[in-house]
């Protein structure tokens, strides 16, 4: 997809589509749509449509005019976005992705944003749009014979004043938005097209085309480190586990902070020999959405160059059942030297974080945040519309939010209070690995913490948002790529 920037009057702009947003100003129940952009030619264009009440400026409906009386556009598609008041970028972003989505099956393969205002600013605006176009534009239907290309071309960004802010508004955005369908793609990949050995291989393309370094270990370093929660896992498979570290280390970078960010990398969990149930068990595929999105944020990062080191490690494996895989009852020494009683082999996440996590810690990290789809208790306390986030640290929590608050994902934070710890307390080991029924999120999260140690740390369980379960006006059905885009701003708030 081609960007292009045009400093014009939206009305002037020749093009195959030209988008405009529309705000419903109304009070109460009587909607009262107005464009986000006052333009004369463009409120005249749809004026019809408005006395019509066609539009209502509800929050993403589309209207598509042809040969719009007045303007130099081939058409003009008019996206509702919600009540004036509440526009932000969430809503800019999506109502971009809308937009795509609606011409993409069209064959529409150009089209102009007319950029609209917003509180935080044009360079957000710029941003926003272009992420919004990248993650509307991916489809997951990599293995149909019946693919057509739909992929838009190009996109223009029409802004008031031409501005070399803008332009690296729109770049940055471009960055974040490819890394994320990069991800998506990696997460899309069903288990025997993407195993931990060609996710390694993945990453290690990405890398070398981009300049990161990156290392890869198998069994026999895995086992050297004595990584045995990791190990654990991985030892019931036929397949070789990786061990992924990503390295970024700018020129004038500070020696600290050193932001180590673990992913769990399964590239398929069949819960091993508590084994789960068949119903479902196909999606267990995304079971390494935290690791990708560490890849593709990883990708992101050596593309917009903040001053700060970043180290990733990604623990890739399968958990399998066979006549080697770990059983119910057994005892397990982590790399962090804590003893850890197996109770239930489906809670595999835990045990390979806990070694990914401490490893991060003797590479010189001084903050950790890992990410990982590690708990369905996770997706029965937020469901689908957050993921959760657990700190031990304030102060980075901060920065989460922070960068919650330019990523436009939401995560709603789940606390890690000393009590819970109780329930996995073992009798004849340090820890177990599971904490029973109640608070299943926090008790996995307690679990980590034992191994993020005094470190700060955050941790995402991503488990209900790495996979749209229906598509969305701006989103098509399949991996979403979330937290990529929060785990790049938490980097860059870092650097600032
Ligand atoms: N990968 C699953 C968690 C998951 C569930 C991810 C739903 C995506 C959607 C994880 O490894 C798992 O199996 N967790 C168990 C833990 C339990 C055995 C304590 C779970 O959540 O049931
Ligand atoms: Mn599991
Ligand atoms: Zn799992």
């Amino acid at each position: 997809m081609d960007i292009r920037l045009a400093a014009a009057n939206p009305a002037e702009v020749e093009t195959e589509c030209l988008v405009v947003f529309a705000l419903d100003h109304g009070n109460g129940n009587k909607p009262e749509p107005k464009l986000a952009l006052a333009n004369a030619a463009l409120e005249q264009a749809i004026a019809e449509l408005v006395a019509s009440t066609e539009i209502s400026g509800k929050a993403f409906e589309a209207v598509l005019l042809h040969h719009p009386r007045g303007l130099k556009a081939r058409r003009l598609l008019v996206v509702g976005c919600c009540k004036a008041k509440s526009f932000t970028h969430m809503e800019l972003r999506k109502a971009a992705g809308t937009a795509l989505r609606t011409l993409k099956p069209k064959m529409i393969k150009s089209a102009a944003f007319a950029i609209p205002d917003l509180p935080s600013g044009s360079e957000d605006a710029v941003r926003s749009v272009v992420e919004g176009a990248y993650v509307a534009d991916f489809d997951p239907d990599t293995y149909r014979s019946d693919r057509r290309d739909f992929s838009t071309k190009e996109i223009t960004l029409v802004i008031r004043t031409d501005d070399p802010k803008l332009r690296a508004a729109a770049e940055q955005g471009r960055m974040v938005g490819e890394s994320q369908n990069f991800t998506r793609e990696l997460v899309n990949e069903p288990g025997n097209r993407l195993t931990p050995t060609m996710l390694a291989d993945r990453a290690n393309k990405m890398c070398e085309g981009i300049g990161l370094k990156c290392e890869i270990y198998g069994p026999d370093k895995i086992k050297e480190l004595k990584m045995g929660a990791f190990w654990s896992v991985a030892q019931g498979s036929e397949e070789e586990p990786r061990l992924i570290v990503i390295r970024y280390e700018p020129q004038g970078a500070p020696e600290k902070p050193v932001l180590g960010l673990v992913g769990k990398g399964i590239t398929f969990d069949t819960g091993g020999i508590s084994i789960k149930p068949a119903d479902g068990m196909e999606k267990m595929k995304y079971d390494m959405a935290g690791g990708a999105a560490m890849i593709g944020a990883m990708r992101a990062i050596a593309m917009l160059k903040p001053k700060i080191k970043v180290i990733s490690i990604v623990c890739a494996t399968e958990n399998m059942p066979s006549g080697k895989a770990q059983k119910p009852g057994d005892v397990q020494i982590a790399m962090s030297g804590k003893s850890i009683e197996i109770i239930n082999t489906d809670a595999e996440g835990r045990l390979v974080l806990a070694d990914g996590l401490h490893y991060a810690r003797t590479l010189g990290c001084t903050h950790l945040i890992d990410a990982a789809t590690l708990t369905g208790a996770c997706v029965v306390a937020l469901g689908y519309a957050n993921a959760g986030v657990f700190a031990n640290d304030e102060d980075a929590y901060q920065h989460f939010t922070r960068a919650l608050q330019r990523s436009g994902e939401k995560f709603w934070r789940l606390p890690l209070d000393q009590e819970y710890l109780d329930q996995i307390r073992s009798n004849i080991a340090d820890l177990m690995n599971t904490g029973g029924r109640w608070g299943g999120a926090i008790t996995a999260a307690m679990f980590l913490k034992e191994f993020a140690e005094e470190t700060p740390w955050i941790h995402l369980d991503i488990a209900g948002t790495a996979w749209m379960e229906e598509q969305k006006p701006w989103i098509a059905k399949g991996p979403s790529g979330i937290a990529l885009r929060s785990l790049v701003e938490f980097v860059k708030s870092f650097a600032a």
